[in-house]
């Protein structure tokens, strides 16, 4: 069978490794060793919390359930996986690696975490692990390594592209089975079970805690407490939910109304609209910090156009009025972490681009490149605790209070799509896959 994930991982691992070469190459290491990780273990416990591999190991191959296994790569030659698979009857053994990947590299299977370093190569090594106290090792994740590598992170490659298509796929369905859930009248708990059994996906495997939020709960920016109880009446509702793809993340947002709501179902349809622009306004060379203050302007007028403000947007920039209402930032770079690193890295040796002043919670400040991929998520919000602030200012004179009060039972907005930045148009992981998922 051709498995076009299978023709696409050869260029992938070259990129890999040139660009461990050159990071090596920075730092004056002769190894890279690169550490799965192992699970936290919980306090006075003998449990641990949920695997998360380390995100620098996921990127050479895809396997996200190998705790204690390690990389090994010397420039030149073949990488080595050192796989740890334990003698073990209280849990499954991860299984011995197969798929379309394990021919690039030696493979040497162990059964235990210390049996995997007595493994590694002696020499000059940069050794990236999560655990800084590893017996037999010393982890010292250089900062010249991490710096280039993190950069160059930033520039996926096609395999990775296809990777996720795959986690847009999978949580574009999984919205579509939570939004059917909402209009059957589900509580927050059983929408969010509609969107696991959609996405078979348990939460541990999420890239992120999903967020299900019925009404007010909308205007918590980080609401994950899934309530049992249904509300008297269902308004409205926000979910921002994602799902991995061999450990490629997918971050998506949507706001929906029940028919009665047609005012809210308007305001949705504006964001809506403007989240399009923004979006369309991923190419290479456009400064992401000026595209999110850009997102400022056109919500000022989207917030007078329905009736909220009665000053000029660009007042309503100016004077912070915009950032009680959108109190985020218009997204982030997405990849191995929904998060993803280099967000505001300067150049491929380090450094940092600063915030714009007065936007302390944007998470990307650099130029548009292609390859990359950013999320947009402009949001307008009904948040008691900003509201009450902004009622103190002069300029709440130019609000019309009846008006945002009477939106407060829709908690807000928010719409998020991913999308990759390219040589020309951009191109929108999320809304593609929607418009797959029927
Ligand atoms: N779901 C996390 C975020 O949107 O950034
Ligand atoms: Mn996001
Ligand atoms: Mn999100």
């Amino acid at each position: 069978m051709h498995d076009p994930l299978a023709s696409l991982y050869p260029h992938h691992l070259t990129t890999v490794r040139e660009r461990a070469d050159k990071a090596l190459a920075a730092g004056g290491f002769d190894h890279l060793l690169i550490a799965a990780g192992t699970p936290l273990r919980k306090f006075l416990d003998d449990q641990d919390y949920p695997f998360v591999a380390n995100p620098h190991f996921k990127h050479w191959l895809p396997l996200i359930d190998a705790p204690g296994s390690w990389i090994a790569y010397t420039p030149g030659s073949k990488p080595k996986l050192i796989f740890v698979q334990p003698r073990d009857y209280w849990h499954v053994v991860p299984e011995a690696p197969h798929g379309y990947w394990v021919e690039h590299f030696d493979i040497v299977i162990v059964r235990s975490a210390a049996e995997a370093i007595a493994q590694l190569p002696a020499g000059k090594c940069a050794v990236i692990a999560p655990n800084p106290a590893i017996d037999g090792v010393e982890v010292n994740n250089p900062q010249p390594v991490l710096a280039y590598l993190h950069w160059h992170r930033s520039y996926k490659t096609p395999y990775e592209l296809m990777l996720m298509r795959e986690a847009s796929h999978i949580g574009t369905r999984a919205h579509r089975a939570a939004e059917a859930a909402f209009r059957a009248g589900e509580s927050e708990f059983g929408i969010h079970l509609a969107y696991l059994a959609a996405a078979k996906q348990i939460d541990a495997e999420l890239p992120y805690a999903s967020i299900v939020a019925l009404n007010e709960h909308g205007a918590v920016l980080h609401y994950t407490n899934f309530d049992r109880v249904l509300p008297a009446h269902s308004r409205s509702f926000l979910i921002d939910a994602g799902a991995s793809a061999a450990g490629y993340a997918s971050d998506i947002t949507r706001t929906y109304a029940v028919p009665q709501a047609a005012e809210f179902q308007a305001l949705i349809d504006s964001v809506d609209a403007a989240q399009r622009g923004f979006v369309a306004k991923v190419r290479a060379g456009q400064s992401y910090p000026e595209l999110h203050i850009h997102a400022h302007h056109v919500l000022a007028g989207v917030l007078r156009e329905h009736g909220f403000l009665r000053m000029s947007a660009e007042s309503a920039v100016e004077s912070g009025v915009t950032s009680a209402f959108f109190p985020h930032g218009l997204g982030h770079p997405i990849g191995l972490q929904v998060h993803d690193v280099a967000g505001f890295q300067q150049s491929e040796r380090g450094g940092m681009i600063a915030r714009p002043d007065g936007h302390p919670y944007l998470r990307m400040t650099r130029v548009l490149e292609p390859g990359m991929v950013v999320t947009i998520e402009p949001g307008l919000y009904f948040i008691d605790i900003l509201l009450a602030e902004l009622r103190n200012k002069p300029v709440a004179a130019d609000i019309d209070w009846a008006k945002v009060d009477a939106f407060r039972q829709y908690g807000g907005i928010r719409i998020e799509d991913d999308v990759v930045c390219t040589d020309d148009a951009p191109e929108n992981l999320t809304r593609d896959a929607f418009a797959q998922a029927g």
